[in-house]
């Protein structure tokens, strides 16, 4: 079964958060299983693209409006990564560094997604399935259906998967010239509140949507900027399966970006080595146990409300434990942390800005991972963090809720807590702060936490089992 999956993101070649794990992961466990699956995502002027061959296997130039782009998909030479991995470069419009936030983006993902359209078209490609992730290539069924361009395409299965939906990545409807040759009986479908909406249309026209967590599956139809009533309509359509983690790049016996590999038999001595690793880079004390945040700095990861929380929890339990944050993002949420490193340098260490080595030694060499998210459709840090024996604190949502067990129930290796709240974070905190002093049980926690699977061998067959169940009707 030949597969394209189509993102913004994929690691290594690019990467702001999980939508690129997931995406450099999963089509590799798939074409593991016996399928064909593709990664096509846009060119970006970056490291893993600066550093690696690439061939051109297809140019020429499509109409974005009145605008005439030439294009070039390329192809990794070696396929590496464990799948093919094309590139949509565009000229003047997708070379750039960045892959978000250009005034002119809504013209880089459609453009995107017509370059992508027209190479298959015209190169006669007939793929079983076409996988999109997140609104940045959420118009692709709508055009497979509904553009005379793409007629010969018309009954292939489109998958969407949503790790997002708050953002739907909507403009207005001066730009619906963009879509090439479109039925304009059908521009219902491309609608949302008054605007052409990529996630709503994408949700209306694609075969079958999932989302990275049953939970956020339930939670869309709650909160989901808007588009709440949709997902009630469509939730028939929709299928939550939780994300696996790629256990060949994180895993604690082998992982290179770690100051001491270890595995459940080399514990506790084998992660108090990362933890005195981290904590000489930090100038914190490793003799007490270390809370640690890694993330976007942003409203749905609740990292507004750390320097407070933070700042009470040192105030009710002094120079009992230290924090160190690893995240950028909000520029006033990045000043109250440097003010509360500042202001407490013995027990607090922050590194704003993005090091994925980093992350990895954090994983390793913390006792506490906190994820106090407001939304979470699914989490990979509480997974990664698992794998290295560091238990997650997580507020109960998404995917947090479907991966994390409190350790006061049967079965349980997390913290958790209800509300992404100051009082609920301390609260976790002083629990935390108990927990560690009981090394024995801490100990057995470890190596539970150690033992769980969150590989995505089981996820990734549930799609292929979704992708079967998909067969074109003409
Ligand atoms: P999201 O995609 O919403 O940001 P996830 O939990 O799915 O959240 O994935 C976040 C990914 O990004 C993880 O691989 C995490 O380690 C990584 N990450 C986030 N912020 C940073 C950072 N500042 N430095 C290094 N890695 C980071
Ligand atoms: C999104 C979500 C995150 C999820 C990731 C990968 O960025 O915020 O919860 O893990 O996508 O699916």
């Amino acid at each position: 079964m030949r597969v394209f999956h189509l993102s913004a993101e994929c690691y290594p070649v690019a990467k702001v958060g999980g939508l690129a794990d997931v995406v450099g992961a999963l089509p590799k466990y798939q074409n593991q299983a016996g399928l064909k699956a593709a990664v096509v995502m846009p060119y970006y002027d970056r490291k893993f693209v600066q550093e690696n061959e690439f061939d051109t296997v297809f140019q020429s130039s499509t109409l974005l409006g009145t605008r005439r782009l030439y294009f070039e998909i390329l192809k990794e030479k070696t396929d590496k990564l464990g799948f093919e991995l094309f590139l949509v470069k565009i000229p003047g419009l997708i070379d750039r560094v960045e892959i978000y936030s250009y005034p002119d983006e809504t013209e880089q993902f459609i453009a995107f997604q017509l370059a992508f359209l027209d190479w298959i078209s015209y190169s006669q490609q007939s793929p079983d399935l076409i996988h999109c992730h997140d609104h940045h290539s959420g118009l692709v069924p709508f055009l497979l259906q509904h553009s005379k361009l793409y007629t010969r395409l018309a009954a292939t299965p489109t998958v969407f998967t949503i790790h997002n939906g708050q953002y739907h990545g909507a403009f207005g409807w001066d730009k619906l010239s963009y879509l090439p040759e479109i039925d304009l009986s059908k521009t219902g479908l491309l609608d949302w509140a008054g605007g052409i909406n990529p996630l709503a249309c994408a949700v209306k026209c694609c075969w079958r949507y999932t989302t990275v967590s049953p939970t956020y599956l339930e939670e869309l139809t709650i909160n989901s900027n808007g588009l709440e009533y949709l997902f009630y309509l469509e939730k028939a359509k929709g299928v939550g399966i939780i994300n696996g983690i790629d256990t060949a790049i994180w895993d604690p016996k082998t992982d290179p970006m770690i100051a001491e590999k270890f595995s459940i038999k080399l514990l506790p001595k084998g992660k108090q080595g990362n933890k005195e690793a981290l904590c000489t880079r930090f100038n914190l004390d490793p003799t007490k146990p270390l809370i640690a945040f890694i993330g976007r700095l942003v409203i749905e990861k609740g990292a507004d409300l750390l320097a407070t929380a933070m700042e009470e929890s040192f105030n009710e339990h002094p120079g009992q434990f230290n924090f160190l944050l690893l995240g950028a993002g909000d520029k006033e949420t990045e000043r109250e942390l440097i003010q509360l490193r500042d202001f407490y340098p013995e027990q607090c260490a922050a590194f704003i800005g993005y090091d994925e080595s980093l992350a990895h030694l954090v994983y390793a060499g913390a006792d506490f991972l906190l994820m106090p998210s407001r939304v979470e459709p699914c989490g990979l840090n509480q997974l990664y963090s698992l794998r290295y024996g560091t238990m997650p604190m997580v507020r109960t949502t998404g995917g947090l809720k479907d991966t994390v067990i409190d350790f006061g129930d049967e079965g349980g290796y997390g913290i958790r807590y209800n509300n992404a709240s100051i009082e609920d974070i301390c609260n976790a905190v002083s629990r935390a702060l108990v927990l560690y002093n009981d090394e024995k049980q801490l100990l057995a926690l470890r190596k539970l936490m150690m033992a769980l699977d969150f590989s995505w061998d089981r996820s990734s067959k549930e799609y292929i089992t979704l992708y079967e169940s998909l067969k074109p009707t003409i």
